[in-house]
Parts: C-alpha cells; structure tokens; sequence
C-alpha cells in the first residue's frame, strides 16, 4: 500500500503494508533510540505501548534499564523533540513518556488502509486485520464434538463457539486449517440405544428428528437398565459384537450417525459454523489402541485389574486411568490416544487443537502425557483450549438438551423483546430470519465475552437486551453503520478516501478515537492469536461501537453543507462499519445490513 509518509527503518516483525500503526510506533521508538544511545531501535520498539486515557501511545522508561534517572532520560527524549508527520506532541510524567500522533496523518492513512484492503487488494477478499503469521503452516481444530443420543448440552455449546472462533482466528493469521467434529458415535451407548430401539424405536420419528428420537430412546432404555441388569449386559454384548465389526450389529448404527450427522449440519449452519470432517470415536482404528498398551506395558506403566488394563500415571500426577476392558473393548481415552497419532499420519499438523471444556482436564493431560511417553516427537504440539462451565442453562419450558432448542428459545426471546416497539417492529422485513441471528448473536457475545476459563450465568434477558454490551447492541451498531451510504446518495459515488481531503476530521476527537481504534484492529487479531482468547476481540468490537455512538452528534453526513467535510466522515463510518464486521465475521458472526 502506497503511504505518503516519510520512509522509516524496519523493525522485524512489523509490517507497515497491513498495520500503519507500525509506522507510528516505529517513527516513536526511533526518536526514543536516538535521544537514549546505546537503546537499539528494536529495543526501543518493545517499549512502545498504547496509553491510557486519550494518550495515543507511552513508552515507560524504566523496562529499558539504562543508567540514569528517568527524569534525565526523559529530558533528553524531549528537548530533541521536533513535531513532524508521525508525532504531533510529547509530555512527560514520572518515569512515562506519552506520545500524540498527528492527527491527520493517522486518521488520513487509516483510512486508505483499510478502504485499499477492503476494496482494493489484489486477493479480492477484504483483508485489514489479517496478518501472514502463520503461512505454511498447517493446523488441526478439533471443536464441538458432541455425543449421537446423549444431550448437546451448553459445554458443546461452548466448544462450537469458540472453536468456530479459533478457526476464523487462524485463518486470518495466514495458517492451513482442518476443522473436525469429533463426534461421540462409539461406545457402550449404542449397545443401549440398539437394545432400546428393539423396543421404543420408530423409523418414522427416526426420520423427523434422529437426534431426538435417539435421545428419547436411550432415556427410556436406561431406565429399563436401572431396575433390570439385563439390558446392560445385553448392551455390552451388542456393542462388543459391533467392535468386532459384525455387519448385522453395524446397519442401524449407521443409519443412525448418518441421520444425525445430517441433522446436526443444519443446525450448525444456522449458527454460521462449518466443518471440514466430521469424524467420531467410531473412526479410530484398533491398529495403535493395541500399540499404545504394548508400549505403555514395555515401559511398565501398565498394571492389570480384574482383566482391565490400566495406565499408571501418577508420576506426573495424573492418577491412574483405565486404557482397556475387562472385555476387550475400546475405551474414550484409548481412542483419543490412537486418534491422534491417526490424525497426525494424515494431515501432519504444526499444531493440534482440543477445544474441550476445563472438566476434562485431567482426560486430556493424560493422553498428551502418554503420547510424549510414546515418544512421538509432535506430542507437544498439542494444545487443549479449555472454558469453564456455563450455570443455568434452560429454556422457559425446562432444561435445554437439544441445539435447536437453544435456537429456537434465543430467537422467540428476541422476537418478543423486537415486540415491543412496534413502529421498530413493523419497519422489518423478515422479522423471523431477524430474530433469529440477533438472538444467536447475543447467545455467541455472552459467551465470549469473558474470559474463557470463566464460569458464568445464562441469562436470556441481559445478553438479549439492546442496552448494555450485548450481542444485539453489537448488531444495531453495524446496521446504523450499514444506513449512512443508503441515506446519504447524494454523496455516492464516494471516490477513495486517498482522494479526498480527510484532513477536517483532524479536528475532532472522536474521529481521532476511531482512527486509532480502527488502526488497532490488527493488533487486536494479533493479540487473540497469542492469548487464544476470543474476549479481546468482543471488547474491542464494543469500544468501536460505543465510540462511533458517542461521534454521530457531532460528526454529522446528512445535511453537512461542506461536501468534503461530509465525504470524509461518511468513509470514517464506512471504514468502521467494515472494521466492525470484520472483528463480527471473526467471531463467527453474521453482520446484518438492517434490522
Ligand atoms: N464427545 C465428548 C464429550 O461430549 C467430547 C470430545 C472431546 N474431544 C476429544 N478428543 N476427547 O464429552
């Protein structure tokens, strides 16, 4: 992208081309290094912070560890100063020095920046805030994941969002993603639902509604099981019979995986999440779940319970976990071990990620830890993003056990809550398609809001409610954003923001606040990248929109007599609507144009 700044020198790991703050910071660290020798410029780059409070950016002096006070050094920063296209002003206080960009130039190279990138790149996909991190590098997200026949329950929930996050996240980073659904479609379940089906199964419910009708079944059938130990030795018999790979005790079992499967497409695609694969437990293969015992046994981590096979790891910790049954069959953390080499063989990953709640902590450093003692060198790439438990979770008619039943509830509360200002209500054009991803949006936002680790509270009122920082505050921003073209045609067709004087936003502080919040964006998807954690990016998109809210008074388009004036704020707002989209789309939402 051309800039018509003044040329600087490189600092490794900048890239001016796709973060002109870069630039900014870089024209700060330079003045720093060349009042205080012997401080490097890359040394004096790490220093470079943002700063609080209406101050662009700080640079705290004591991290440099230089002989001498820091009132001296900042003296010398400062009688060295001359204002030039970078800084506009310097002060100081105590061992901080604070740093005022000029105005117009960031404001004026924000804005190309992000209208070249958006509209102008010759990749012809909207690129401001991606970075090239992660090129030739090659990563596996394994998020969602839910079990066929059991409840998808807040913890999926959670794992969807974040994972969808993730994957959006890597991929703005430059990296090669392979996203899985590792489906729980194995197991001593499916002995049960085969046994229950025989009784309380009807293949027309099957057909409506798989993922229901097979839910119904094994509640019923365990039920039976409690006053009748029959039924669980007669599952165990049926799901050995299928681990054995007896076609007869295969056929419905497929049949159900793959109604499921299909089902669960559809409500995937409702909250804009995609898979590359699905896979399950069904998948992996006995040939490493035999290896790994063997290898575990030659390192004598293995003892024998009753003909159970079990794994000592209390070495490091870990306690002591079973790998095989009594009767031969397969078990959750076998299969995790023998799926992961498995997976390894086929997409040779850099990295692999487990988006799996913090309750199973204990499961996932344990097959980590057996894997390293396996002594596969790519052991350590696996990475296990965790999230804390979600209290609370029911619809108005009880527990939510079902996805669609998440939706549904999410979308008939933001139906009612659009209800109840009428004028609002009747101006939209598909109230239902409307409430339904206004009411997803509040549901993703709630969840991302903190961070990851954290428990928190469902509640249908707050994250639905357009006060506050919320999911559909969020979307009400983006569609007043999405308004100011249409309202103002007499401006259209706007030429680039390149060529036309931008300097009049210079001027105000809000435009100020917005550029540099707009220009922090890539820092933003940086940041998320190293902390793997999607709350960064929610608050950021919230200080944008409370920003752009607290300007629209003063930043007036319509009826602005000045036409340059009015064009210069009118690409201010355009550039914000696409920044807040972006960080929207990044988090897996879908931004609506009107509402
Ligand atoms: N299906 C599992 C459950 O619902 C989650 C699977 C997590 N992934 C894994 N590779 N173990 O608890």
């Amino acid at each position: 992208m051309a800039s018509s700044l003044p040329s600087l020198p490189h600092v490794p790991g900048t890239d001016a081309s796709s973060c002109i703050l870069d630039a900014f910071r870089i024209a700060i660290a330079k003045r720093v290094s060349d009042a205080l020798p012997p401080l490097t410029l890359d040394q004096a780059y790490v220093g470079v912070d943002y700063g609080k409070k209406g101050v662009d950016f700080t640079v705290a002096l004591p991290r440099f560890r230089l002989p001498g006070k820091p009132d001296k050094l900042a003296a010398k920063v400062v009688s060295s100063f001359q204002p030039d296209d970078f800084v506009a002003s310097i002060t100081h206080d105590k061992q901080f020095l604070h740093f005022q960009l000029n105005n117009a130039n960031l404001i004026r190279e924000v804005l190309n920046q992000i209208h070249t990138l958006t509209y102008d790149n010759p990749t012809g996909k909207p690129s401001y805030g991606t970075n090239t991190s992660g090129a030739g590098k090659k990563v596996v997200i394994e998020f969602s994941s839910p079990n066929i026949a059991k409840s998808f329950h807040v913890g999926h929930l959670r794992s969807t969002i974040i994972g969808a996050f993730l994957v959006n996240l890597y991929k703005a980073c430059g990296w090669d993603v392979t996203s899985l659904n590792y489906l729980g479609d194995w197991g001593t379940q499916f002995g049960m639902i085969a046994v229950g089906f025989e009784k309380y199964g009807s293949q027309e419910e099957l057909q409506k509604d798989a993922i229901k009708h097979l839910y119904d079944v094994y509640v019923k059938v365990s039920r039976d099981a409690e006053s009748d130990p029959n039924v669980k030795v007669e599952a165990a018999q049926f799901f050995k019979r299928m681990e054995d790979g007896d076609e007869s005790a295969l056929v419905n079992w497929r049949v159900w995986r793959e109604l499921s499967v299909k089902k669960y497409i559809e409500e995937y695609d409702r909250l804009n999440v995609s898979f590359d694969r699905y896979t399950g437990e069904s998948e992996v293969g006995k040939e490493w779940q035999d290896k790994a015992l063997e290898q575990l046994d030659r390192l004598g981590l293995i003892t024998d319970a009753n003909g159970a096979k079990l794994v000592d790891l209390e070495k490091w910790k870990m306690g002591k976990a079973v790998l095989r049954k009594a009767d031969g069959t397969s078990i959750y953390l076998t299969r995790d071990i023998a799926g992961a080499i498995e997976r390894y063989e086929r997409y040779q990953f850099d990295k692999m990620i487990y988006v799996v709640a913090s309750q199973q902590d204990l499961h996932l450093s344990q097959f980590f830890k057996i894997l390293h003692l396996m002594g596969f060198p790519w052991a350590n790439r696996l990475e296990h993003v965790n999230y804390g438990l979600v209290l609370g979770m029911s619809t108005r008619k009880g527990t939510a056990v079902f996805l669609d039943q998440i939706i549904k509830e999410a979308s008939s509360v933001m139906h009612e809550q659009m209800r109840r200002n009428e004028d609002k209500y009747n101006a939209i054009e598909d109230p239902e398609m409307v409430s339904q991803e206004v009411g997803i949006t509040g549901i993703k936002i709630q969840d991302m809001a903190a961070k990851r680790i954290n428990n928190y509270t469902f509640n249908w009122d707050r994250m639905l409610s357009f006060e506050g920082d919320t999911g559909p505050y969020l979307q009400y921003a983006h569609v007043r954003l999405t308004s100011m073209e249409r309202k103002n045609p007499e401006l259209l067709p706007l030429p680039p923001p390149s060529q036309i004087d931008t300097s009049s936003l210079a001027e105000s502080t809000h435009a100020r606040d917005i550029a540099i919040l707009l220009g922090s964006y890539p820092d933003v998807v940086k940041t998320a990248m190293k902390t793997q954690e999607p709350s960064g990016v929610v608050t950021f998109a919230f200080r944008l929109s409370h920003a752009i809210s607290s300007a629209w008074e003063t930043l007036v388009v319509k009826g602005e007599k000045d036409l340059d004036k009015a064009r210069a704020r009118l690409w201010l707002y355009i550039c914000a609507r696409d920044v807040l989209g972006a960080a929207m789309r990044l988090l897996s939402i879908r931004p609506l144009e009107r509402m």
